[in-house]
């Protein structure tokens, strides 16, 4: 057995829990890698929103879509994460978020934590029991170690008995790895 990497680990956690038909979230669509897997899980019935604040990385998740023929699946809206609740109006399974900057990009654009934060709170809300939120967390950039620490500091927090939190990283890697942080609500949380 090897242990998995991290990207790998995020992966088969959102194919675990993703059901043909179901809604999910990427609320950082990026180049489009990750909409396009949550569009092949979710299938024709499903629907995948897709969020990014860079009109750019909008397009090129449209037209990595396109190419697979699974543009109708998902539906990506250039609106930063932390408006979810106005566009999401049914319960979620799942939802990802890479933190940082676009590969390829203006390294300026980063996720950041007061956006980053209430996204997942909005997210937690919107969460089926059972559902999960994947964080992979890249912190090797500036404003990266600020990002990293608001968010484990917020889902240290969250309620056990409601959120299981858990974090997968390796400890003894050079040069900030990403990391992982995934959240599973099992238990219906008081509304907001
Ligand atoms: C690490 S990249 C995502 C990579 C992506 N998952 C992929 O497959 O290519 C982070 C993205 O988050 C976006 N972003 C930054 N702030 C955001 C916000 N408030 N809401 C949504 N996206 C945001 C950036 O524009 C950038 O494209």
């Amino acid at each position: 057995m090897k242990l998995k990497r991290v990207l790998q680990y995020a992966q088969d956690l959102l194919a675990e829990t993703i059901q043909p038909g179901d809604t999910v979230v990427d609320a950082t669509a990026g180049n489009g890698h990750d909409t396009l897997f949550l569009a092949q899980l979710v299938g024709d019935d499903g629907q995948v929103y897709a969020f990014d604040v860079q009109k750019e990385a909008v397009n090129a998740t449209l037209l990595r879509l396109l190419d697979e023929g699974l543009e109708h699946r998902a539906l990506v809206l250039n609106d930063g994460h932390e408006n979810v609740a106005q566009y999401v109006t049914k319960p979620v399974s799942a939802a990802v978020f890479n933190l940082g900057y676009l590969p390829g990009s203006d390294h300026e654009i980063i996720t950041k934590p007061n956006t980053t934060v209430p996204a997942i709170e909005a997210l937690l809300q919107l969460l089926t029991v059972g559902g999960i939120i994947v964080l992979v967390i890249y912190h090797g950039h500036a404003g990266g170690k600020e990002e990293r620490d608001a968010v484990l500091q917020y889902v240290s927090n969250l309620p056990q008995k409601h959120v299981h939190v858990l974090q997968y990283q390796f400890l003894n890697q050079q040069n900030d790895p990403p990391f992982v942080v995934a959240l599973q609500k099992v238990k219906e949380l008081p509304a907001q």
